[in-house]
């Protein structure tokens, strides 16, 4: 988490040199506050006690940052990659890699009317895309 804002730190003044600036932080479903009070969810067992605290604060720094940039182009997202077969998970993931780098690059190049200051998860919200934080 801290590591992510350092990182916008020393990125954050080449990309006020872009006419779009965007910013995707990597979130995950597991994140969701609102989500995580629901017995019903599929993922309400899935209590990480670390992971799942440091995406919560990701997403909250998400917010903060979207707020501070938010008279300037800067579009800033939290965006769910999807439960990815990749070594985090021993390759136990449904989806593939390829989808979930399109999920990310979908947020990565939206243009001036795109949203700023949310959550999406497609696994979270098929429908809409944008999760309940
Ligand atoms: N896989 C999923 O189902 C899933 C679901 C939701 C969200 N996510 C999120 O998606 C992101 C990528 O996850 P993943 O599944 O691809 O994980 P992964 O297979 O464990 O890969 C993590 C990558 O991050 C690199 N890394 C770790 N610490 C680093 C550091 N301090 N500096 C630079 N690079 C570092 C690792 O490099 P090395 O190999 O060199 O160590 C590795 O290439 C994470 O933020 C994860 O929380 C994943």
């Amino acid at each position: 988490m801290f590591g992510v804002v350092r990182v916008t730190q020393a990125f954050v003044d080449l990309l006020q040199k872009s006419l779009q600036p965007r910013i995707v932080n990597v979130t995950s479903g597991l994140a969701s506050l609102t989500l995580h009070n629901d017995p019903t969810w599929k993922y309400y067992n899935v209590k990480a006690a670390v992971y799942n605290p440091s995406k919560a604060a990701l997403n909250m720094y998400t917010i903060a940052l979207a707020y501070e940039l938010r008279d300037t182009p800067f579009k800033v997202n939290a965006v769910d990659p999807g439960f990815t077969a990749t070594d985090f998970n021993q390759h136990s993931g449904p989806g593939t890699v390829e989808d979930a780098a399109a999920r990310l690059v979908k947020y990565a190049t939206i243009d001036a009317d795109g949203p700023t200051g949310k959550f999406f998860s497609d696994d979270n919200s098929p429908e809409t895309g944008e999760s309940p934080w």
